[in-house]
């Protein structure tokens, strides 16, 4: 890493580019070298020529940032041996645990390392993209634990929307989850529409009440309202099937801020069919996982340099004020989400009817089963607890476990066969044996 640090102005001054070094800061992923470019020299001439900078380095993903406030600009050389920022022992942190945001989102940490905590009723919406593989299912998975770990099943309900079936499926009988996770698309617009009705009924509450918001109003209740949050991963997937949903996004996103409901909506494919122009004009807080393309990084941060990410949860944080701060997502395991929600467990069924989740008795809560941890456990059946473990380790465990049944069963199928064909052999032995012996009596 130094080397290639000591290389940068020599490389630089290929390009035409003169300045001086600045310091250095070592973080997880990369090495942050500041650099004062000469008195009338441009930026931009730097941002055209970093591909070019990166391959005479000999490294891919170098990114270069103005620093605000500052007459440097700063290159991002990616380290040699990256670090992952495991989720539990950030969590554990002060920052985080004393948080007194209403709804606080532990993101990662930025490049020198130092955790980042963001509140998402402020975002009030988050729009997260990258390519497959970039790390947006195990973002997501870190932004809903946050908010497990900090909020109780009656003060936040999820609603999870989730096309390709795997990445949500371990919180389905959760208390936090107002309906189980939502994999079938007609329901997932359906579901969206409720959230609409919802909102405009807590308007109606709120005006009655005289109050303009869910935290007022909740200080002014026993009965507390809870915050709905609902997660879209792979949103393209929804909007392909219904370009209906895009009204509904556009509403929720614009009027549901002060009504205690907040989205977060991820995509592969940011491209504009499936980020009108509209939905993203609502919602202006955007993370940014590695992209394909300088114009996939345009079009979701306004802005190139998405595209030199690095994958893995290295990502680019671009807030309602228009500052972007490169983040490394925290990893969240299987292991993490089982040990953190178990405790929740509990039976949530489908509403049965449409509009079920707008409540309709006084107290302004929604009308959802509490948790009854641990206690449900004795007296059931080993079937179905059986049953209840194998929903709760998520769909790729079961693959897992379904891929060694089978190996297990192919082994056994040919030893069986490797054992019949012996003893025909050894029969056939044994007979012909016999016959010889018949014909010498
Ligand atoms: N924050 C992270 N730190 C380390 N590795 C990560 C991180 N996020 C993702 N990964 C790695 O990348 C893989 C793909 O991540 P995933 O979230 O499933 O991608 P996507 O949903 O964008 O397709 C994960 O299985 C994991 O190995
Ligand atoms: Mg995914």
């Amino acid at each position: 890493m130094q080397e290639l640090a000591e290389k940068l102005p020599q490389v630089l001054a290929n390009f035409g580019i003169f300045g001086a070094m600045g310091k250095q800061y070592k973080g997880p992923l990369i090495t942050e070298v500041e650099f004062e470019l000469n008195k009338g020299s441009k930026f931009s001439a730097v941002e055209k020529s970093i591909k070019d900078i990166a391959r005479e380095l000999g490294v891919s993903g170098i990114r270069v940032a103005e620093i605000p406030n500052s007459t440097y600009i700063s290159f991002e050389l990616p380290n040699p041996e990256p670090q992952s920022v495991p989720f539990l022992p950030l969590s554990e942190q002060e920052e985080f645990t004393g948080s007194k945001y209403a709804l606080p989102i532990c993101v990662g940490v930025n490049m020198r390392g130092v955790p980042v905590m963001k509140d998402l009723s402020k975002m009030p919406h988050l729009l997260v993209a990258g390519t497959t593989g970039s790390g947006k299912s195990v973002g997501l998975n870190s932004f809903i634990l946050s908010l497990i770990k900090k909020k109780t099943p009656q003060e936040l309900k999820f609603v999870l929307i989730d096309p390709k079936r795997i990445e949500f499926s371990m919180y389905n009988n959760q208390a936090y989850m107002l309906r189980p996770v939502i994999t079938d698309m007609s329901v997932a617009s359906r579901c969206l529409a409720e959230l609409g009705a919802e909102m405009n009924a807590r308007y109606a509450k709120f005006e009655k009440d005289m109050v303009r918001n869910i935290g007022e109003y909740n200080e002014k209740h026993d009965v507390k309202m809870p915050y709905i949050v609902c997660v879209i991963d792979e949103f393209a997937d929804i909007m392909l099937f219904d370009k209906t949903v895009e009204k509904q996004v556009q509403m929720l996103a614009q009027k549901s801020r002060a009504s205690g409901i907040h989205l977060i909506i991820a995509t592969q494919r940011p491209s504009v069919d499936v980020i009108t122009g509209s939905v993203k004009a609502n919602l202006p807080t955007r993370l940014s996982y590695k992209v394909a393309s300088a114009t996939d990084s345009m079009t979701i941060l306004n802005t190139t340099g998405a595209e030199t990410l690095l994958g893995r949860g290295d990502s680019l944080l671009l807030e309602e004020n228009g500052t972007l701060t490169r983040i490394l997502g925290a990893y969240v395991s299987n292991d993490d989400i089982i040990s953190t929600i178990t405790p929740y467990r509990c039976e949530i069924k489908e509403p049965e009817v449409s509009g079920a989740i707008v409540p309709s008795g006084n107290g302004g809560s929604v009308d959802v089963p509490q948790a009854e941890p641990k206690a449900e456990k004795q007296g059931k059946s080993m079937w179905a607890r059986l049953a209840d473990w194998w929903d709760r380790i998520g769909r790729r465990r079961q693959n897992q476990i379904i891929n060694w049944i089978f190996v297990g069963l192919a082994w056994g199928i040919a030893q069986i066969k490797e054992w019949w064909l012996d003893s025909r052999d050894s029969s056939e032995v044994r007979q012909s044996v016999s016959r010889k012996n018949k014909k010498n009596k």
